[in-house]
């Protein structure tokens, strides 16, 4: 009998989709806060706590973002203790941190802290490299729940695969020995092809130098900035990357991201002020929809209202928690004929990708400087099931839903911030009918077909047709397209999976 079961728990284990680091975090992408974008170096105890607060509030933990992380710059500045222990600065943490993650953990949020695998952290305090087994353990002992490992000053282990992995092993080893189970979000800025690696030892890995504030401008401290579409090997520390630059920069391995294992695209630009409302839009729904760990960057505690209804729009969301757990793909991206924008790029792209109930994500993104028509044959969208309109989905008609369509009014969310007290914003929220992932998971509001998941329908794309939708300079159609049933209907999702995406269907 104990044979007969413990068998049937290694079958299960085998096609439950789990990732190679097998710790079962991160089985959807990670979503949270990470004060970096927004505050550098400026950190301490209030500013965790008053956005923790915030964050909840908001009802923004309700729709999905759980971990407050703290970035660098919260070691005490004169190095470790007389025992080889990292020390927080007193002067921004005068309580430690354990208070901190316990007052997290209260309010049921958990806890993300920061170290480089090198002698310093890139701001230059003390890294955990060499110190890997007692830094994990200050780790645990400190209750953090995440640990973001950076790379600056590795002391030269960087250069091939093996070394880079072998490094950041000795990390991922170190915590699962503190017998916590404490995720891990890996951020050697995309080197040594750790895409290929990540997820071996890690539950996330950033793939690009440090996100910027703009939509499109080139900028010489990203490194790799003349990348060609298709190079991935390309030494990438820096900073001042553009959303359409890491989007070019993920493209041909955004298959590479599996549930427990996802690349990084960096934290959220959305509401820090240097982007479009349409431009943030896109940001953040080709982030929710390629699956990257979605971390708010902006101070939460002074927003504007139009930041608060892109972030909070379970619909887009939706696309990042689908239980599904696959990245969509590029499957077109033209330049010829795109008008230039002010920094002279121009380019169109679109995206498409598979989600669990058989819907599909369709991105149209408009990257040039003019408003346009844009246009996709059913044919190409489905081309990762069959090229040459061989896929059988491309038979079918597909109504068309637009995810942007039930944004939070622009009224409501200004209420929401200027309501000074919890209940207040609880009542506002209520009376929105806001989503509640918390009560009602976004697996199982899928799976029950909540309308607060799907938008609105616009349109129908006929079989064999064209999707067609006017689109912005600087933005992006969200869509998710929906299999419109036919009578006496066999369409077999589980026959025409993707491959490699196989053993999702089972
Ligand atoms: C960079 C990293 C940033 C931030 C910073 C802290 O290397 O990419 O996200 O963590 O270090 O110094």
């Amino acid at each position: 009998m104990s044979l007969l079961l413990s068998s049937v728990v290694v079958v299960a284990s085998l096609f439950s989709g789990a990732a190679a680091i097998n710790n079962g975090l991160a089985i959807t992408p990670p979503m949270g806060w990470n004060n970096w974008n927004a505050f550098g170096c400026d950190v301490s105890e209030n500013l965790l706590l008053t956005t923790s607060t915030q964050i909840s509030s908001l009802g923004l933990r309700e729709v999905g973002y759980d971990y407050v992380v703290l970035d660098d710059c919260w070691q005490d500045p004169k190095g470790r203790d007389k025992h080889g222990k990292l020390q927080p600065d007193l002067a921004k943490f005068p309580n430690g941190l354990k208070p901190i993650s316990d007052q997290l953990h209260s309010q049921n949020f958990k806890f993300g802290m920061y170290s480089s695998a090198g002698e310093m952290t890139c701001a230059r305090f003390e890294g955990s490299l060499d110190h890997e087994v007692d830094d994990a353990n200050s780790f645990a002992d400190f209750g953090v729940d995440m640990l973001k490992y950076d790379s600056c000053y590795h002391m030269g282990r960087v250069g091939t695969p093996s070394v880079s992995f072998n490094r950041f092993k000795t990390m991922s080893d170190a915590l699962k020995a503190t017998g916590k189970n404490i995720l891990l979000n890996l951020c050697n800025w995309g080197e040594d092809l750790v895409h290929t690696w990540g997820m071996s030892i890690s539950n996330s890995w950033r793939i690009t130098g440090d996100i910027y504030d703009s939509f499109s401008r080139p900028d010489d401290l990203c490194a790799c900035n003349t990348l060609e579409p298709g190079a991935v090997n390309c030494v990438a520390p820096g900073t001042h990357c553009s959303v359409l630059f890491i989007l070019n920069k993920v493209a041909p391995f955004a298959d590479r991201s599996i549930p427990g294992g996802w690349s990084d695209l960096d934290m959220l630009e959305v509401g820090q002020g240097g982007m479009t409302d349409e431009e943030y839009k896109a940001h953040f729904a080709l982030w929710a929809a390629l699956k990257s760990p979605l971390f708010l960057g902006n101070d939460l505690r002074d927003m504007p209202a139009s930041a608060l209804t892109i972030i909070n729009n379970p619909a887009i969301i939706a696309l990042s928690q689908d239980p599904h757990g696959r990245s969509v793909t590029r499957v077109r991206r033209d330049t010829e004929g795109i008008a230039k924008d002010e920094w002279g790029m121009g380019e169109t792209h679109v995206w498409a990708g598979h989600l669990q109930n058989g819907d599909e994500a369709v991105i149209l993104l408009n990257a040039g400087g003019e408003d346009i028509e844009m246009s996709v044959r059913l044919a190409e969208i489905f081309i990762p099931y069959g090229p040459g309109g061989s896929a059988p989905h491309v038979k079918y008609d597909w109504a068309i839903h637009d995810l942007w369509a039930h944004r939070m009014p622009q009224e409501t969310a200004e209420a929401l911030l200027a309501a000074k007290e919890v209940e207040d914003r609880v009542d506002i929220l209520k009376k929105a009918n806001w989503y509640n992932a918390t009560e009602l998971p976004y697996a199982k509001g899928l799976a029950k077909e909540d309308a607060r998941l799907f938008g609105e329908k616009i349109g129908i794309a006929e079989a064999g047709g064209v999707l067609k939708a006017d689109v912005k300079s600087h933005a992006a159609r969200v869509f998710r397209l929906r299999r419109v049933k036919k009578e006496g209907d066999n369409f077999n999702a589980k026959s025409i999976a993707r491959k490699g995406e196989e053993r999702d269907e089972l």
